[in-house]
C-alpha cells in the first residue's frame, strides 16, 4: 500500500481519470438519479490522500479539507474529512483505515486544525468510533444555496487535535458540509 496526500488541484489527468472511476464504483450511480439528484450541495476537498496498490492502481481516496467555523460563539479551525471511499474489489483490507488514520494526523499536525470533523451514515458510527472519532451530540449548522440549515441528512462525528473535541451546543461550519 502507497499513500500520498496531493493538493486538490495538483492532480494530473490520469489521477483525476483514477478518481472519476474510482467514485462510480464506490458509488454507482442508482437508477433514479437523474432524476432525483442528492439533495445535499457538498464541499470540495483541498487536498485528497490517494492509497495505491500494486502497478499504481488507485483502491482507496480520502479527501481532507479546513474550514473556520463556530462553536457556539467561540472561533475554531475545523478539519474535516470526506469522500471515503475503497473499491469493491478491495474492501475489507484496512485501506480506508490506513487513509482515515493519515488524515487525522495531517490534519492535527500539518494543518493546525482545532479539532476535525466527519459526517456519515448512523451504520458506520462503529466503524469510525474504532478510528478514534465520536458522535458530536449538539447541533451542526451548514449552508446550502446560502441559507443556514441545520445538517440531519447524516450523522455527524468529532475527533479532537489541537483542541479537545467540541462540546458546544451549535457547531456552525459556515458553508457547505462535506
Ligand atoms: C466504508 C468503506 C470506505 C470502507 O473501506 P475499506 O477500505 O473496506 O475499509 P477498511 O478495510 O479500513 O475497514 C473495513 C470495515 O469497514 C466497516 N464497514 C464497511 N462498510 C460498512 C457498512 N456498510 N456498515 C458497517 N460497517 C461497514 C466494517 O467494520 C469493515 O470491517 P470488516 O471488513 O471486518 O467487516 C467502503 O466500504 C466504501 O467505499 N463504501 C462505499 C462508500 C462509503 O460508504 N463511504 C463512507 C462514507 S462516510
Amino acid at each position: 500500500m502507497r499513500l500520498e496526500i496531493k493538493a486538490a488541484t495538483q492532480l494530473n489527468d490520469d489521477e483525476t481519470d483514477a478518481l472519476r472511476a474510482l467514485s462510480l464504483a464506490a458509488y454507482p450511480p442508482k437508477p433514479s438519479a437523474a432524476k432525483n439528484p442528492s439533495p445535499i450541495k457538498w464541499a470540495r476537498p483541498q487536498w485528497r490522500i490517494l492509497i495505491r496498490e500494486a502497478e499504481d492502481q488507485l483502491v482507496s481516496h480520502v479527501g481532507v479539507l479546513t474550514r473556520p467555523g463556530l462553536g457556539d460563539d467561540s472561533e475554531f479551525l475545523i478539519g474535516g474529512i470526506g469522500g471515503v471511499m475503497t473499491h469493491p474489489t478491495q474492501r475489507g483490507r484496512g485501506y480506508a483505515s490506513a487513509g482515515i488514520r493519515q488524515a487525522a494526523d495531517f490534519l492535527r499536525r500539518k494543518l493546525g486544525v482545532d479539532f476535525s470533523l466527519l459526517v456519515c451514515r448512523a451504520e458506520l458510527m462503529p466503524y469510525y468510533q474504532r478510528l478514534g472519532w465520536s458522535a458530536f451530540a449538539g447541533d451542526t449548522l451548514v449552508r446550502q444555496d446560502g441559507a443556514p440549515t441545520i445538517f440531519t441528512f447524516n450523522e455527524v462525528m468529532v475527533r479532537a487535535a489541537a483542541k479537545a473535541k467540541p462540546q458546544c451546543a451549535t457547531l456552525d461550519l459556515c458553508g457547505l458540509p462535506w
